[in-house]
C-alpha cells in the first residue's frame, strides 16, 4: 500500500484555491509584501484565528523564531532555555542573537521539556524560555515561565491548533507564538513563518527586525538592527489559502490518529500520546519500553512499507557539533564561551539522559497525514502490533 506523503501532491491540500492565489498575485504585478495586500491579509487572518491582536509574517519558521528571540532582546551572553529535541531552527536564532542556548531534560513519554528541569535551569541570565510543542503535543511551561517572570516563546512549528489541557490554543499563552509553513508542516507555502503576539511593542520590534529596522509608515531611516525576513506575496497568498484549510487538516489528522490510538491502546511496552483531540498529530509518536527498541521496531515497520523512523533526530541537539565544537562566528565560539551561571552541563553526551534515551532507544515516529484512510491506519496498526510482538 502506498501512503500519502507531504513530499508530493498525494499528501498535501494544495489545489484550485492555491492556484488561484498564485495567479491573482502574478496578475497584480506586485510580488513584494511591502506594497502588496496578501501578506498583510494573512497576518490579520492568523491573528484572528488565534484571537490575538498581532501577527507578523516571515520567510521561514526559523526566521519567525529569530524575530521572537530578537524581540525579547537578550543581552549578549544571556541564556534562553529550550529543548534538546527539536529542529535546529529552534536553536540557531538564539545563537544568531549572541545568546546561549541552555537545554533542559524532557518528559520520557512526550519528549517535551520537563517543567521541573526547566525550573532548575533558570538562573540570573535566563532571558526567555523557548518551549517546543513537539510533534503537536502541548509543552506546558506556562506556570514555570510565570513563576520565574521570564517571557515564554512558543515554538508551534509542529503544533498548529494544538490546545493546552484547559483548551487554550498554543502560541497564545506566552509572549510570542511562532509557526512554520515549511514543506513538511500541516500547511505550507514551501517556506514561510508566522509569529503571533498580543503585545504591540513585541509586534513592532518583530516587524522592524523582519524589514531592516525600517519603519515603513514613518521614513527611510533605520531605527534598529534588522534583516530582510519578509515573506513574498506569492508565499503569502498560498499561505492564506492553506490557513483556510487548517481546521479540516486538523480534523482529518485527528480522526485518523483516533483510529490508530484505539487500535494500539493497552499494548504492553507501548506508550501513546495522552489526548488525541488536543494533539495536532504532526507525526504519530510512540515510546517503547525495553526490551523493545526504536531501531528494531522501525526496521520492521519500514520492511512492512510503513513510513516510520527511529528517534526523529539522529542525535539530540545538545550533541550537535554546531554547539559542541564548531566555531560560531569566524574562529570564535562566542557566545558559547560565556561561563555557565551554574554547574549544569550544557552540551555533549550524558547532559540530558532522558532526551538521549528517547532518541537512541525508545522514540519511534510514524509519518502522519490528513489523507490517511481507515485502510492506511489499519495497515499501520497491524504492522505495529506485529513489530512489537503483540
Ligand atoms: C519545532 C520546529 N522548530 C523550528 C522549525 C524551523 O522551521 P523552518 O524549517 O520553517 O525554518 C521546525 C521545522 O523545520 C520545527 O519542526
Amino acid at each position: 500500500m502506498s501512503y500519502p506523503s507531504m513530499a508530493d501532491a498525494s499528501g498535501r491540500t494544495l489545489g484550485a484555491e492555491e492556484l488561484d492565489a498564485v495567479a491573482r498575485v502574478l496578475r497584480s504585478g506586485m510580488l513584494s509584501s511591502v506594497w502588496g495586500t496578501e501578506v498583510r491579509a494573512l497576518e490579520r487572518e492568523m491573528a484572528d484565528r488565534h484571537g490575538v491582536s498581532h501577527a507578523v509574517a516571515a520567510s521561514s519558521g526559523t526566521a519567525a523564531l529569530h524575530l521572537a528571540v530578537a524581540a525579547v532582546a537578550p543581552d549578549p551572553g544571556d541564556e534562553i532555555i529550550t529543548s534538546p529535541i527539536s529542529d535546529f531552527g529552534t536553536v540557531a536564532p538564539i545563537l544568531a542573537q549572541n545568546a546561549v542556548p541552555v537545554f533542559a531534560d524532557v518528559d520520557p513519554y512526550t519528549g517535551n521539556l520537563d517543567p521541573a528541569a526547566v525550573a532548575a535551569a533558570i538562573g540570573p541570565r535566563t532571558r526567555a524560555i523557548l518551549a517546543v510543542h513537539l510533534f503537536g503535543a502541548a509543552a506546558d511551561l506556562r506556570a514555570v515561565a510565570h513563576t520565574a517572570g521570564v517571557p515564554l516563546i512558543e515554538d508551534c512549528a509542529q503544533a498548529w491548533l494544538t490546545r493546552y489541557p484547559d483548551g487554550q490554543l498554543v502560541g497564545t499563552a506566552g509572549a510570542i507564538g511562532c509557526f512554520s509553513l515549511q514543506q513538511w508542516k500541516h500547511i505550507t507555502c514551501g517556506d514561510g513563518g508566522l509569529t503571533i503576539t498580543d503585545d504591540p511593542v513585541l509586534a513592532r520590534r518583530m516587524r522592524l527586525f523582519a524589514d531592516k529596522g525600517w519603519p515603513r509608515d514613518e521614513a527611510r531611516r533605520h531605527v534598529s538592527l534588522g534583516l530582510n525576513y519578509r515573506m513574498t506575496e506569492l508565499a503569502g497568498a498560498v499561505a492564506r489559502a492553506q490557513l483556510a484549510k487548517l481546521p479540516g487538516v486538523l480534523a482529518d489528522r485527528r480522526r485518523a490518529a483516533r483510529r490508530l490510538h484505539a487500535a494500539l491502546a493497552g499494548l504492553p511496552g507501548v506508550h501513546l500520546p495522552a489526548d488525541v483531540d488536543a494533539h495536532a498529530w504532526w507525526l504519530f509518536p510512540i515510546v517503547l519500553d525495553p526490551p523493545l527498541t526504536n531501531r528494531q521496531v522501525a526496521g520492521k515497520l519500514a520492511a512492512a512499507g510503513v513510513p516510520a523512523r527511529a528517534g526523529y533526530l539522529d542525535q539530540p541537539l545538545h550533541h550537535a557539533p554546531a554547539l559542541t565544537e564548531a566555531p560560531v562566528y569566524g574562529t570564535s565560539r562566542f557566545p558559547l564561551t560565556v561561563p555557565p551561571a551554574d554547574r549544569l552541563p550544557r552540551y555533549g553526551p550524558g547532559a540530558f539522559p532522558v532526551a538521549e534515551r528517547l532518541i537512541d532507544q525508545s522514540l519511534l515516529v510514524i509519518d502522519w497525514n490528513e489523507r490517511y484512510t481507515d485502510a492506511h491506519v489499519d495497515e499501520i496498526a497491524r504492522a505495529v502490533r506485529a513489530a512489537v510482538g503483540a
